[in-house]
């Protein structure tokens, strides 16, 4: 990069930052029970869009800076990748995949799972997503008027809808408690201060690498089924069936742990961050009668005469329902930040300083900065208002980043799978309910482990006629 005369060029060790404690540093900001981007933005606010932090034997740089975001993000996988601490985490479970893999690795995958992925997949697997949905509903519709913890409940809803889509099969509940223990096992190491697994196996620990491999096991046997049907001429109409189909055509030929770990990675990536979304869609619909009632206009309208929807297309124009789910997830990402680190020296600039990073330095990017503290593209910030979504006017550059999906060549392959398990069921429930609040367990608040997920979210649910 050349540098200009009034460029300020600098280290990492020149940037301002908050003092940490002698060993750990600034990491139990990290720990279990913290709110990690809270604080990040706390800190944000008082040293500046570009700071340090120190982690044991590293210093980190945590940025909201668009241009500099724009740089990480984008230059991927040549200049920048995931940092090694967040990969290997990942990498450890047996779930190595897309999200964590690198250079011509990740080319390689991220072909593979683009077309496992593409828009006549998910449009093939709108039936899974209908009937899980109503599956969900007919559950809700039996619990009226009592207290439900959605959370639990939208995790086994995405969950059906990641395996439907990946294996074609619905999940059951040995599966089921497999992964929830695999998720459990992640969001503790990755908000473990020290990586203690290494070192000694706890219970837990045993207990998740007897499910990793029993998951495994079963992934490959369903593989082994797609590959029968595809050599014997059948159409892909899943994730697997697609990986069948590329692998047999020799376009890009597959070992066991590439299909385990992509599987996995596909319900891992897919699961909690669309239960988060949809789990804060339904507290802001709880908690805004007035939203409600337009979603469930809107939904009379799209769903027809019967009240059913038959076709994926329709989903496209439950415009107002989309909206909601934008707006939650504006005010409560399920991703608010993501760690990525260059792979060698390099420099990364704001227009006026010049900032250099050594090979394997840390850099939280503050994704969703922006979402609360841009005031020009988003007026009023704390409101919960769907409305700015259907008005919205493209960002101008420069502009504070609101980039929930990520950004650049490795941007969320699974966004509009996700928006629209979010956007059906916002508009399905309503359709069916009336959403209430119920505070008994505490009022709602943050909660981070692999996703931001509201603590002590609880509704009750009153059919829309009585
Ligand atoms: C509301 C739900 C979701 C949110 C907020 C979300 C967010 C993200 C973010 C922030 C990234 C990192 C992007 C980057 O590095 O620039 C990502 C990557 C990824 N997501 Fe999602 N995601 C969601 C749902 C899904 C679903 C449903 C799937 C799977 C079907 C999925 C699969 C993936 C994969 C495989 C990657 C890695 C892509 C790569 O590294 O090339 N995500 N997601």
């Amino acid at each position: 990069m050349e540098t200009d005369a009034r460029t300020e060029l600098l280290t990492v060790a020149d940037l301002a930052g908050p003092p940490g404690l002698p060993v750990v540093g600034n990491l139990p900001a990290f720990a279990r029970g913290a709110i990690p981007h809270r604080r990040l933005y706390g800190w944000r606010e008082k040293y500046g869009a570009t700071f340090r932090m120190r982690f044991p034997g590293t210093d980190v740089v945590v940025t909201s800076e668009p241009g500099i975001i724009d740089t990480v993000l984008r230059d991927r996988p040549t200049s920048f990748r995931r940092a090694r601490f967040v990969s290997d985490l990942i990498d450890e479970l047996g779930a190595h995949g897309l999200f964590n893999a690198e250079s011509d690795d990740w080319r390689r995958l991220r072909r593979i799972a683009m077309r496992g992925l593409n828009a006549k997949y998910v449009r093939a697997s709108f039936g899974t997503i209908l009937r899980s949905a109503g599956r969900l509903r007919d559950r809700w519709g039996a619990l009226e008027g009592q207290r439900i913890d959605v959370v639990d409940e939208l995790l086994r809803y995405t969950l059906e809808v990641s395996i439907g889509l990946t294996m074609g099969h619905q999940p059951d509940a040995g599966l089921h408690r497999k992964l929830s223990l695999v998720f459990s096992t992640l969001g503790r190491r990755l908000n473990s201060p020290l990586p203690y697994w290494r070192w000694m196996r706890l219970p837990a620990d045993r207990r998740t690498d007897t499910a990793v491999a029993e998951i495994g096991e079963l992934i490959l046997s369903r593989y082994a089924e797609a590959r029968r049907r595809m050599a014997d001429g059948a159409e892909p109409v899943d994730f697997l069936t697609a990986l069948a189909k590329a692998d047999l055509d020799g376009e890009d030929p597959l070992d066991d742990a590439d299909v385990v770990g992509n599987v996995l990675t596909m319900v891992v990536a897919g699961e909690d961050t669309t239960a988060a979304a949809a789990a804060w869609t339904l507290h802001f619909l709880a908690t805004h009668p007035d939203v409600q009632r337009r979603v469930r206009a809107e939904a009379a309208e799209v769903f027809g005469g019967d009240g059913s929807l038959v076709d994926a297309s329709a989903v496209s124009r439950l415009t107002y329902a989309e909206a909601v789910v934008n707006e939650a997830m504006r005010l409560r990402a399920p991703a608010p930040y993501l760690v990525m680190e260059p792979v060698a020296d390099t420099t990364v600039t704001d227009g006026t300083r010049e900032l250099s990073l050594t090979r394997g330095t840390p850099v939280f990017v503050l994704l969703t900065y922006g979402a609360e503290t841009d005031t020009g593209r988003y007026p009023d910030p704390e409101a919960f208002r769907p409305d700015r979504w259907l008005t919205q006017d493209a960002p101008v550059p420069g502009a504070q980043p609101h980039l929930p999906f990520g950004n650049g060549p490795r941007f969320c392959p699974g966004r509009n799978l996700a928006l629209l398990e979010t956007t059906l069921l916002a508009a399905m429930t309503c359709q069916s309910f009336v959403i209430e609040p119920d505070t008994s367990a505490g009022p709602v608040k943050e909660r981070m482990t692999f996703a931001l997920f509201p603590k002590n979210l609880g509704v009750r649910m009153r059919p829309v006629s009585s």
